[in-house]
C-alpha cells in the first residue's frame, strides 16, 4: 500500500507518525504547499519521501490519501483522489457544504473507492465504553448529553470554533443515539477579533432528538482551562467522561431517582448508590482510526466513519450556521 498524506501542518505529523507503524504501509508520500514543512516529515520519518504539490502528487502512483488540509481544500482534494482512483481518508469536517459531501460519495460509490471521514473520536475506546454502557442498557433511556470542549487558542481564520471542535462532541452524539436529532439551534459570539476573517470563538449549541432528549455542546477558543467534559444523564445511571483525566476518564454514577426494586422512576425521592470507574484498555484512537480505513480497503466494505457518517455532521453544522444566523433560532434538520 502506497499512502499519500496531503497536509502536514498541525495535524497531518499524527498521522504520518501512525502511518509509519502500518506494515502494510510500504511508502508514505508526504504533500505541503509549503515544502519545507514536508521536508521535515521525510527526514524525520522512515518510509517517506517528498511527494509534489496535491491535486498533481495523486497521480504519482498511490493507492490511498489521507487529506489532512483546511477544510475548504477538502471537496476538491478528495474529488481529485477519487478521480486518480485513491481510496480517500479526509479529516473532519468532511466538507463545507453537504452538496459536497453528497458530491463525493456518489463518486466514490461511482469508482468503488473508500470514502471515510476522520471522526477520531468514533475510534476512541472511551467513546466505545460510553456506547457500550448506551447499548447495554445500563444507563436506562439517555435523557441528555452535555459536552464542554473548551480551552485557549488555537484560533482559525478558516472556520469557526463550531465547525472546528464540535464534529467531535456530534459524531460522539452520534455514535451514543445511533440517530439525528430533529432540530438545532445554536449561538455564538466573537471574543477574539481576527483582523480579516472574525469567527465565533465560542458556540452554545442545542440538538433536540425528540421527546425530552437534548443534547448541548459548548465548544469555546477563549477559555482558561482546557476541559474536555461530557455527562450521559441515563434515567437509570449517569457516566461522566472527562477526556483529560488520564487514570479515571469514564466514571459512571448510580444516582438518580429510578428505583431498581420497582423499575420505576420515584420522583422526586433521589437515589444515591456507588460511583464506578469501568477500566477502559488505552490505544491511539488515530492508530484504530488508520487500522479502520486499511480493513475497509482490504475487505472491500464501508469504515464505520464513511461519507454518510461525514455529510450527517456536516448538515449538523449547516443547521447551526443557519440558526447562529437566526440568533439561536431552532432549525430543523433535513
Ligand atoms: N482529528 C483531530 O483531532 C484534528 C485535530 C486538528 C486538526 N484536524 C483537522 O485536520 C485538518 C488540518 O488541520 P491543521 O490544524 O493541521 O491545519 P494547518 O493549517 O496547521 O495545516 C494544514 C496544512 O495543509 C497544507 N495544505 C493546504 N493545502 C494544501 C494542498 N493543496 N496540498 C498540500 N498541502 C496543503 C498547508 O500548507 C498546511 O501546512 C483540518 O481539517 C482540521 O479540522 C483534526
Amino acid at each position: 500500500m502506497k499512502v499519500l498524506v496531503v497536509g502536514t501542518g498541525y495535524w497531518g505529523p499524527n498521522i504520518v507518525r501512525n502511518l509509519v507503524e502500518f506494515s502494510e504501509v510500504e511508502c508514505i508520500g508526504v504533500s505541503d504547499l509549503d515544502r519545507a514543512k514536508a521536508e521535515k516529515m521525510v527526514a524525520r520519518f522512515p518510509r517517506t519521501r517528498l511527494a509534489g504539490p496535491a491535486p498533481e502528487a495523486f497521480g504519482e502512483g498511490y493507492d490511498a490519501a489521507v487529506i489532512v488540509t483546511p477544510v475548504d481544500s477538502h471537496a476538491p482534494l478528495a474529488e481529485a483522489a477519487l478521480r486518480a482512483g485513491l481510496h480517500v481518508l479526509v479529516e473532519k469536517p468532511l466538507t463545507r457544504t453537504s452538496a459536497d459531501a453528497e458530491r463525493l460519495i456518489a463518486l466514490a460509490e461511482e469508482k468503488n473507492r473508500r470514502l471515510m471521514v476522520g471522526h477520531v473520536f468514533h475510534y476512541k475506546p472511551e467513546v466505545r465504553e460510553l456506547v457500550r454502557l448506551v447499548e447495554s442498557g445500563e444507563l436506562g433511556n439517555v435523557r441528555y448529553m452535555d459536552s464542554v470542549r473548551v480551552n485557549l487558542g488555537l484560533f482559525r481564520s478558516d472556520v469557526n470554533v463550531m465547525w472546528d471542535l464540535a464534529p467531535h462532541d456530534l459524531s460522539i452524539f452520534e455514535a451514543i443515539m445511533k440517530r439525528m436529532p430533529e432540530r438545532v439551534s445554536a449561538i455564538g459570539a466573537c471574543h477574539v477579533h481576527h483582523p480579516t476573517t472574525p469567527q465565533e470563538t465560542m458556540v452554545l449549541m442545542t440538538l433536540d432528538y425528540g421527546d425530552g432528549c437534548l443534547g448541548h455542546v459548548h465548544v469555546n477558543w477563549f477559555s482558561p482551562l482546557k476541559q474536555r467534559t461530557m455527562v450521559i444523564a441515563g434515567d437509570r445511571k449517569m457516566a461522566v467522561y472527562d477526556d483529560i483525566n488520564p487514570t479515571h476518564p469514564i466514571k459512571v454514577y448510580d444516582r438518580g431517582t429510578y428505583d431498581p426494586a420497582t423499575d420505576t422512576p420515584m420522583y422526586p425521592a433521589l437515589r444515591t448508590g456507588e460511583t464506578v470507574s469501568p477500566h477502559v484498555k488505552q490505544e491511539e484512537p488515530l492508530r484504530i482510526q488508520l487500522r479502520e480505513f486499511f480493513g475497509a480497503i482490504a475487505e472491500g466494505r464501508a469504515p464505520a466513519t464513511d461519507g454518510a457518517a461525514g455529510l450527517r455532521v456536516v448538515k449538523l453544522l449547516e443547521a447551526g450556521m443557519r440558526s447562529l444566523a437566526e440568533d439561536g433560532r431552532f432549525v430543523n434538520v433535513a
